[in-house]
């Protein structure tokens, strides 16, 4: 079949950007897919909002789940956001349905990826979520297809935009915790709920997925110790500055003797090491594999653009015949993982 029918669920930042990019890149989209992709049909809850493209021709479903029963779509994108309810139903019910699924939540990956992967597995399908860990840089990809020769032993990562560009605004500009919070939420950096991005749980999420993928075990996100950035004041962001070091949010999981340890914590990172210098709303990730040593990646972890820019490499590779396992390799092959003990409260 020469067309690829994409019917996407959500239409906020990223679903409006997803269909903005699929629209402009149009060409260049069936030149390396060999397939033209086209948006039949859209979901979300507000019929008259202005979207910054035009809905007519589309079908509009005031139900997401109603997607997933349209014979039309054989990818459906899920850009609405939860690990349950209407993002769950919709992305089960695909798969159940034999569509592929593309999203971009790591809620949902984090809590239900192991679920979801033995279902798309049975249907033959995949569920792919390049988007969901940090924003525009391709590393799921990375560490599934381009490391697949390596085994991993540590992934460390600033992964969360919203995080970073607070803590980079309020030691640059002297600025409130909550004047920065408000307008990283109106750049449309942050999650529905904030308190995800501020608490550490949105940046445990993707650990966790990246942990997954690195040491081919289910996702375990109840294995995260998480702490977030409340108790990060602009005192101590300057402290830290005048001794050489900057705060950085970060998430570390390696392998251990005892089983595979993950975290979620403010960090004081010497300013002379590159992840230090990731400011703004840009997220990295340090990989280290046995054969091709440290890899670090950066670029934009959140907003419109480079988070579509993420969908439509999912939509891309599905549309190719490139559907990846989820995790890596088959579901059933996934390992349980094994936990390091570790201390719930990690201090900074
Ligand atoms: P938004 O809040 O901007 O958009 C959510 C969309 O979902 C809205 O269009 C909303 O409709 C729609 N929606 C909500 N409930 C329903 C429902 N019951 N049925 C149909 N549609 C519904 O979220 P984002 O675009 O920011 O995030 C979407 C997903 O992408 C989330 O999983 C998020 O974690 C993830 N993500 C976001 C990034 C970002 O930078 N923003 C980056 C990476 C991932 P309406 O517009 O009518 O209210
Ligand atoms: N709220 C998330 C962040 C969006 O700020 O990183 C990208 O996943």
């Amino acid at each position: 079949k020469d067309v690829v029918k994409i019917g996407v669920a959500g239409l906020g930042t990223v679903g409006a950007g997803t269909v903005k990019l699929l629209s402009e890149h149009r060409d260049l989209l069936t030149d390396r897919s060999g397939r033209q992709i086209v948006v039949t049909a859209v979901s979300a809850r507000d019929r008259t909002r202005d979207r910054g493209f035009s809905t007519e021709g589309l079908t509009w479903y005031d139900d997401a789940r109603d997607l997933t029963a349209d014979k039309d779509i054989d990818i459906l994108v899920e850009l609405i956001g939860g690990s349950d309810g209407i993002a769950y139903d919709t992305c089960k019910a695909a798969l159940e349905n034999g569509k592929h699924v593309v999203t971009a939540n790591k809620a949902l990956i984090a809590l239900k990826g192991a679920e979801l992967a033995r279902i798309a597995d049975a249907n033959d399908v995949t569920i792919a979520y390049e988007a969901a860990v940090a924003g525009g840089i391709p590393v799921i990809k990375a560490l599934r297809e381009g490391l697949a020769g390596n085994e991993i032993s540590r992934v460390t990562g600033i992964l969360n935009g919203t995080c970073n560009y607070i803590l980079t605004t309020m030691r640059e500009q002297g600025r409130d915790f909550a004047d920065v919070l408000a307008e990283a939420q109106k750049l449309g950096y942050a999650e529905a709920d904030p308190t995800f991005d501020v608490d550490g749980i949105d940046a445990a999420h993707k650990l966790a997925i990246l942990a997954s993928l690195a040491f081919g075990v289910e996702v375990d996100f109840d294995a995260v110790a998480v702490e977030g950035i409340r108790s990060v004041s602009a005192l101590d962001i300057q402290l830290a500055e005048e001794l050489g070091y900057r705060i950085k949010l970060l998430g570390i999981a390696k392998q251990t003797a005892e089983g595979i340890e993950q975290r979620v914590s403010p960090v004081m990172v010497d300013r002379a090491t590159q992840i230090s210098k990731v400011e703004g709303v840009f997220n990295a990730v340090a990989l280290e594999g046995d054969y091709v040593g440290p890899v670090i990646l950066q670029g934009r972890g959140a907003g419109e653009r480079p988070t579509a820019s993420a969908v439509v490499a999912d939509i891309v590779d599905i549309a190719a015949g490139r559907a990846a396992p989820v995790f890596g390799l088959p579901a059933d092959r996934l390992k349980k993982n094994v936990r390091a003990s570790l201390d719930k409260h990690v201090g900074a």
